[in-house]
C-alpha cells in the first residue's frame, strides 16, 4: 500500500520549514531597514565625521600586501571549496538518480500488487504470488447462450510469465483477455475496468515475482519424474503412467494435478477441453491451431525448424514455417525474449520454460500426431 500519511507529514514539514525561513528573512530585512534609517538620520547635517569620499583611504602598503593577500587567500579557499563540492556532487548524482528510479519502481510494484490482490483480484484465479490456480466457470453455448457445463478452468501460473512473453505481449493479453475462457478483458481497449497505468503497474508487479531459473527447472523436472521418468530413448518408465513418451508428458504438463495451472503445457492451447479436465483429441486445436495429421511436417520440413519456432517464438505479424503468420500470442518456450539484448534485459537468459531436450521431445511428439 502507498503510504499517503507519511507523504503528507513530509509535505507539511517542508512547508513549515519554508514558512519559518520566510518569516526569519522578513525579520532580518526589517531590522536592516531600521538600522539604515537610524544611521541615515544621524548623518543628516552633521559634519562630525568627514564624508566617505573625503576621508583618506588605506595606503599602498596596506592595499598591496596585507589586503591583497587576504583577498586572494579568501578567493583560493572559496575556489577549493567549489573545487571539492562540485566533484562530490557530480559523483553522488548518478546514485541519487538511480535511487529515485528505484523508488518510483517500488511504488509502482506496490500499486500493482494492490491491484493484483484486491483491485482486480487476479490472485483469486492465478493464486497468491502468481503460483497458478483454477477459476470456476460456466461454459455456455456461444450461439444460444444456453448453459453447457460448470467447470474448473486452470489459470496458468504468472510467476514465469516473463519467461515467455515481453511486457508488451502481456499488456496485449491483459487488455483483451481470452474471450473463450474465464480470463476477462482488463484494459480499456478491450472494454475492461483498468487504466493503462494500472496495467503497467500490474506488469511491474509480475516482473518482480518471477521465480529464479533453478526453482522453475527443478519444479518441472520433479513433475516430469512423477508422470514420466524417461529412459535414454525418451520412453516413459513410470509404471502405470498415462504417457508413453517424454514429449507427450511435456505437452500435457499439469493435466492431472494442475501443476502451475498448466503454465508449462502446450495442450492448454492446442487441445480443446484440456484446461478443464475434459481433454478432447490431443493436439486437435483450441486457442492454438491443430497440430495433427502431418500438418507440422508440412509447416516445418525439419524438426530443427520447429524446435527453433517453439524455442524463440517470432514477433507478431512475422511469417514462420512454410505458410505460418505469427499472432504474437503463443510465447517463447526455450529462449527468454526479455534477456536477448543484454543492454535492455530485464530477465536472465537461463529463465526459460523448457530445456532444449524437453523441447526436442515435445516437437518429436507433435510431429508424430
Ligand atoms: C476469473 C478468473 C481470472 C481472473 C480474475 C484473472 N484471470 Fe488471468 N487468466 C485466467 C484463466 C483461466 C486464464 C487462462 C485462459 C486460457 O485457457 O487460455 C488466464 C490467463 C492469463 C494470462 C495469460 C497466461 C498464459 O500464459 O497464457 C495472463 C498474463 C493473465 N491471465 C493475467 C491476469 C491478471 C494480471 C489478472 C488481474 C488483472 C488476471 N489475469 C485475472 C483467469 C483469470
Ligand atoms: C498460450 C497459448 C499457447 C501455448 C501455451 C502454446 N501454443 Fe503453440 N501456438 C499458439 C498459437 C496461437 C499458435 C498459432 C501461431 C500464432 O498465432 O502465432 C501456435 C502455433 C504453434 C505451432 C505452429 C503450428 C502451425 O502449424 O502453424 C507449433 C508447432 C506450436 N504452436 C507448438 C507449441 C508447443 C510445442 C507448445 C508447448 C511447449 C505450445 N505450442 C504452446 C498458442 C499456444
Amino acid at each position: 500500500m502507498y503510504d499517503f500519511t507519511s507523504t503528507l507529514v513530509l509535505a507539511n514539514a517542508a512547508r513549515t520549514i519554508g514558512i519559518t525561513l520566510g518569516v526569519l528573512l522578513l525579520i532580518v530585512f526589517a531590522i536592516a531597514i531600521l538600522f539604515n534609517m537610524r544611521k541615515g538620520r544621524a548623518e543628516v547635517g552633521s559634519e562630525i565625521e568627514l564624508a566617505a569620499n573625503r576621508r583618506p583611504y588605506l595606503d599602498d602598503d596596506e592595499l598591496e600586501t596585507k589586503k591583497l593577500d587576504r583577498t586572494l587567500g579568501a578567493g583560493l579557499v572559496i575556489l577549493a571549496v567549489i573545487g571539492i563540492a562540485f566533484p562530490l556532487y557530480w559523483l553522488a548524482e548518478p546514485s541519487r538518480q538511480t535511487n529515485a528510479v528505484e523508488e518510483f519502481k517500488d511504488i509502482a510494484i506496490r500499486r500493482g500488487e494492490n491491484t493484483y490482490v484486491n483491485g482486480a483480484q487476479c490472485a483469486s484465479c492465478h493464486g497468491p504470488n502468481g503460483v497458478g490456480g483454477v477459476a470456476n466457470y460456466t461454459i455456455t453455448d456461444p450461439a444460444t447462450g444456453d448453459y453447457v457445463a460448470a467447470v474448473s478452468w486452470k489459470a496458468p501460473a504468472l510467476n514465469t510469465i516473463m519467461y515467455r512473453y515481453t511486457p508488451e505481449q502481456v499488456t496485449l493479453i491483459l487488455n483483451y483477455g481470452r474471450g473463450f475462457s474465464p480470463m476477462p478483458a482488463w484494459g480499456a481497449p478491450g472494454g475492461g475496468p483498468l487504466t493503462e497505468q494500472q496495467i503497467a503497474d500490474v506488469i511491474e508487479y509480475l516482473i518482480s515475482i518471477q521465480i529464479p531459473a533453478e526453482e522453475s527447472k527443478a519444479a518441472v523436472q520433479a513433475e516430469l519424474d512423477k508422470t514420466c521418468a524417461a529412459d535414454s530413448t525418451g520412453n516413459c518408465t513410470v509404471a502405470g503412467g498415462s504417457y508413453k513418451t517424454l514429449g507427450e508428458a511435456v505437452f500435457n504438463l499439469g493435466y492431472s494435478d494442475s501443476f502451475a495451472g498448466g503454465a508449462y503445457s502446450c495442450a492448454r492451447c492446442h487441445t480443446k477441453g484440456w484446461s478443464y479436465g475434459q481433454a478432447q483429441v490431443p493436439g486437435g486445436g483450441g486457442f492454438g491451431p491443430n497440430l495433427r495429421d502431418g500438418s507440422e511436417i508440412r509447416q516445418f520440413p525439419t524438426a530443427d525448424q520447429q524446435i527453433a519456432f517453439v524455442s524463440a517464438y517470432p514477433k507478431a505479424q512475422t511469417s514462420y514455417g512454410s505458410q505460418g503468420m505469427s499472432s504474437g500470442r503463443m510465447g517463447s518456450f526455450g529462449v527468454n525474449p526479455n534477456a536477448v539484448d543484454p543492454k535492455t534485459a530485464i530477465m536472465s537468459p537461463d529463465q526459460v520454460m523448457l530445456t532444449q531436450e524437453q523441447i526436442a521431445a515435445v516437437v518429436a511428439y507433435e510431429r508424430s500426431l
